[in-house]
């Protein structure tokens, strides 16, 4: 086939697939059309893989490189070990798990990207054009950055030993970051400046690495799902630029959606509690090991209800509205707290859900969950639409959510201070279910706890529901 025709309809394949990862994109914006919106954008992927292998296929072979027979096992084996492996545990991950699976699965994508940078600065002989140059440099600093930086993002969330949870002072502190960061600038202008060095490249790779661990370990395990996110957005900008290196706009376009979408989540969740994306970075609470305490106001004494109080409050209501938060979602009690909704509807009950932006531990997570169990979407009412609704509830549910409902947040010098809640406290009674008195992710107390209108309902947020779900049947 005519060269200039087949590179024609190559990218005409890859301007399809790039159509389809932003029309998928638009598809998520709503739980009721999201997986389709993941399918759409699979497909375009498949297109823009399937339309590259068919490419090289069928163009002449080059002189030499890797397309030979060696190159297509290589390729081969490659997507199904990879394929497989992704397949694998993104099927059977658990979703409490699932922030540090996509850690893993961004220092995959920056550390391939910045091997393909490498490959292609050690394939050049002389130096290369201006834009390919700094492409070359940009991509390995930021791929191995996310490489190393993901990885003990990872670590931490996993609560390895190497990697603990806690903020772990690196030596020099930040002097030693910034003394990294300086030496990688001073090896990126010799390049851009018109040297070809490999030594220099190999100088900008080693503290590329180590930046990326500096930078990540002084980070509390707690604020590591804005640093997961900072960390995709890298991602997205190192295959953007992995795109340029190899010429592929199809890369390229998928890279700048990542790196694009993942910046604005970021910045979305380090305004949902109330924090600067600085501030996090360069540490800050987080921790979630402080046990600093919000004085109330008020101080005041916390109520213990019991299962069948509960249950009659419950039935008999008009309005309730179920908070779920991060103790639903590590007891999986997703399907036990929609069969108490569904029993309650079924008596007549109004139920909704008051989704707070950072319930939980990851974007999204509260809907993820409550759609894995068939809640109805329209029941999930995200916080500005669902907050002035709590003035008419009856009983306002909490299961397993701490911080997001502190009204310690409206006031100055907490820790939570500023961060937007879930206005519970204005519901006419309130019921929280949980184990203990335990703290949530900021490590304060809860002044809703000792609201004279809030009943403490003590247990394990599963079995919570489902005795709750009993004692309601047997009225
Ligand atoms: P938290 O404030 O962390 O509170 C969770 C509560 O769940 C704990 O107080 C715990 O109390 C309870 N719990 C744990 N296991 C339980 C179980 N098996 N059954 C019943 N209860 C259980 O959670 P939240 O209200 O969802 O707030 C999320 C926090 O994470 C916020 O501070 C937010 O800033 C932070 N954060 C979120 C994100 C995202 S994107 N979601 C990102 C970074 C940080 P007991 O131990 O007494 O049971």
């Amino acid at each position: 086939m005519d060269q200039d025709l087949l590179f024609a309809l190559a990218r005409i394949a890859w301007l399809i697939g790039a159509v389809a990862f932003v029309l998928g994109l638009i598809r998520m914006n709503s739980p009721a059309t999201a997986r389709n919106g993941n399918l759409v954008s699979a497909g375009g992927m498949a297109i823009a893989i399937v339309a590259t292998a068919i490419y090289l296929l069928l163009r002449p072979a080059p002189a030499e490189g890797s397309s030979g027979i060696t190159g297509w096992i290589i390729i081969v084996v490659g997507i199904a070990v990879g394929g497989g492996l992704g397949l694998y545990t993104a099927r059977t991950v658990k979703m409490t798990a699932m922030p540090q699976l996509v850690s893993l699965f961004n220092a995959v994508g920056g550390g391939a990207a910045a091997l393909i940078a490498i490959d292609d600065y050690l394939g050049i002989a002389g130096t290369p054009g201006l834009v390919a140059n700094v492409a070359i440099v940009l991509d390995i600093i930021i791929g191995s950055i996310t490489f190393t930086g993901s990885l003990i993002a990872s670590g931490k969330l996993m609560g390895l030993k190497i990697t603990p949870s806690r903020p772990v002072r690196v030596p020099g502190g930040q002097i030693t970051t910034a003394a990294l960061a300086l030496v990688m600038v001073a090896a990126a202008i010799f390049l851009w400046i018109g040297n070809y060095s490999v030594p220099a490249m190999f100088l900008i790779l080693a503290a590329a690495l180590i930046f990326g661990v500096t930078m990540t370990l002084p980070i509390g395990g707690a604020d590591m799902p804005v640093v997961i996110s900072l960390l995709n957005s890298f991602t997205g900008t190192a295959v953007a630029m992995a795109g340029f290196v190899l010429d592929n706009p199809v890369l390229i376009i998928a890279g700048a959606l990542v790196g694009a979408s993942g910046a604005i989540l970021t910045k979305l969740m380090a305004d949902a509690m109330n924090r600067s994306v600085m501030n996090i970075m360069v540490g800050g609470f987080g921790g979630g090991e402080g046990t600093v305490a919000a004085a109330g106001p008020e101080g005041g004494s916390v109520r213990s209800i019991g299962m069948d109080d509960a249950a009659i409050q419950l039935a008999y209501a008009s309005s309730v509205i179920i908070v779920p938060g991060y103790g639903l979602a590590v007891a999986q009690a997703q399907h036990a707290v929609r069969e108490l909704a569904e029993l309650l509807e079924e008596r007549g009950v109004t139920v909704n859900y008051a989704i707070h932006p950072v319930a939980g531990r990851m974007p999204g997570h509260m809907n993820v969950l409550l759609a894995e169990a068939n809640v109805p979407y329209p029941q999930l009412r995200e916080m500005e639409d669902i907050n002035p609704e709590f003035d008419r509830a009856d009983v306002a549910l909490v299961v397993g959510a701490n911080d997001v409902t502190n009204p310690a947040a409206r006031r100055a010098g907490t820790p939570v201070s500023g961060m937007p809640i879930l206005d519970v406290d204005h519901a006419k009674s309130i019921i929280v279910i949980k184990r203990s008195m335990g703290r949530g992710y900021a490590g304060i107390d809860n002044e809703l706890y000792v609201n004279p209108k809030t009943g403490m309902l003590f247990a394990d947020a599963k079995q919570g529901l489902a005795d709750l779900v009993a004692a309601v049947k047997a009225l």
